[in-house]
């Protein structure tokens, strides 16, 4: 019989690389009563919170995060951002992510620390990330920091093709951190990012 220190540690040990051991049988779901002939991979740490968005049997999801002014779309400056709106750009995606098997998630805020939390939240959580910073593709050094943190592809979208207009749009400090960029092509491109990110997760 294992004492409980002993099952614990077995517990906290019972990942093969970054993905959770989910044996059924074994040590994971069972903690504390585990089968005494369950047989694990050691590994020296680990990690502190779990990145389970390869688990087979969640669905995937899609984060989409949408910064400030960005509700205000179909409004806002139409001649430099057109008249779709926020709620025609989810709708397109959601469509478009139900029709490929991926869940859809969309948020906006107008807070940068918002922004952070809801990166935080997709930590291990979410396939992919399509993230409009809006004006904090310009300042961010924390939306930058928080997605560099994800291990799951990242698509920064603008409606505007940020690099023909005013010089303090050229840099983005977000582009370092994403794996791919769309810019210029409207509400259009963010059904480019979506198939785009679906292409790199299912690679
Ligand atoms: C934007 C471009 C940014 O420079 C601007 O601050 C926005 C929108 C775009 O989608 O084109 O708010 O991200």
């Amino acid at each position: 019989m294992h004492s409980l220190s002993q099952r614990i540690y077995k517990a906290e040990t019972c990942f093969q690389g970054d993905t959770p051991c989910r044996r059924r049988h074994g040590f994971c779901a069972f903690i504390f009563f585990p089968h005494p002939k369950a047989i694990h991979q050691p590994m020296t740490t680990a990690p502190a919170v779990v990145d389970n968005r390869e688990d087979p049997v969640k669905p995937m999801v899609i984060d989409v995060i949408h910064g400030p002014n960005l509700n205000m779309l179909g409004r806002r400056e139409p001649e430099i951002y057109g008249t779709t709106t926020l709620a025609d750009i989810d709708r397109e995606l959601m469509e478009y992510g139900t029709s490929q098997g991926a869940d859809i998630e969309s948020f906006q805020s107008n807070t940068e620390g918002e922004i952070v939390d809801r990166i935080q939240e997709a930590f291990g959580r979410v396939s992919g990330v399509i993230i409009n910073p809006a004006a904090y593709t310009h300042t961010s050094v924390a939306i930058r920091d928080a997605l560099a943190m994800l291990s799951c592809p990242v698509v920064e979208i603008h409606l505007s093709n940020i690099h023909k207009r005013e010089p303090f749009r050229h840099h983005s400090y977000i582009s370092g951190v994403a794996d791919g960029v769309i810019a210029g092509f409207g509400a259009r491109g963010y059904l480019m990012a979506l198939q785009a990110i679906l292409e790199m997760i299912r690679k």
